[in-house]
């Protein structure tokens, strides 16, 4: 018992920068208001968004400082940095997909919505961390349920419009 706790928070310690880096641009991109701007320029291909109005530059920003700013305090600060990057980028990447196959903005596509972010994290961050195969196991298996409960807990606050 003891030990599946160790794994548990070992695991979150782990990625924890990418959480924070996928959570807080919903904040940061109302505090910008209309100093903010689309990721994608407004372009679109064959009439779809190339990421659709979700995915901002202040959005983006605000996740690489604060997780960033978290791998710090955790003195790790390139692991954040990369763990921070990789999110946001898997995050846009998730977006690109679900834009292709015509989803709309907000709209759902399970998994790749809870897990897209912590994948890309994973990868960036492999290049100067690794987490051991069970941690590795433990935040693919966690992942889902926490980004779940924080989005409903985002909803609750209302800070975003849909409760996943
Ligand atoms: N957000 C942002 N910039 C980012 C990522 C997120 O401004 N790079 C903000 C947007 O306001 C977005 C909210 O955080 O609506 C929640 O993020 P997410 O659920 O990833 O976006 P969705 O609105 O669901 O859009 P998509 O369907 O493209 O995932
Ligand atoms: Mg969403």
């Amino acid at each position: 018992m003891a030990n599946i706790l160790q794994l548990i928070i070992d695991a979150l310690w782990f990625i924890l920068p990418a959480y924070f880096a996928n959570a807080s641009p919903v904040i940061g991109t109302k505090l910008l208001g209309k100093y903010n701007y689309p990721m994608d320029f407004n372009i679109k291909i064959r009439g779809k968004p190339l990421l659709g109005p979700g995915k901002t530059w202040g959005g983006f920003l605000t996740g690489i400082l604060v997780g960033s700013a978290i791998g710090f305090l955790q003195a790790r600060p390139l692991a954040g940095f990369l763990l921070s990057l990789g999110a946001l980028i898997g995050d846009a990447f998730g977006s690109f997909i679900k834009r292709r196959i015509g989803l709309e903005r907000g709209k759902s596509f399970p998994l790749l919505d809870q897990l897209g972010f912590v994948v890309f994290a994973l990868l960036f961050v492999s290049f100067v961390e690794l987490p051991t195969l069970p941690e590795f196991a433990a935040i693919l298996i966690l992942t889902p349920a926490i980004h779940l409960g924080t989005n409903a807990a985002a909803y609750l606050l209302k800070l975003k419009k849909e409760w996943y």
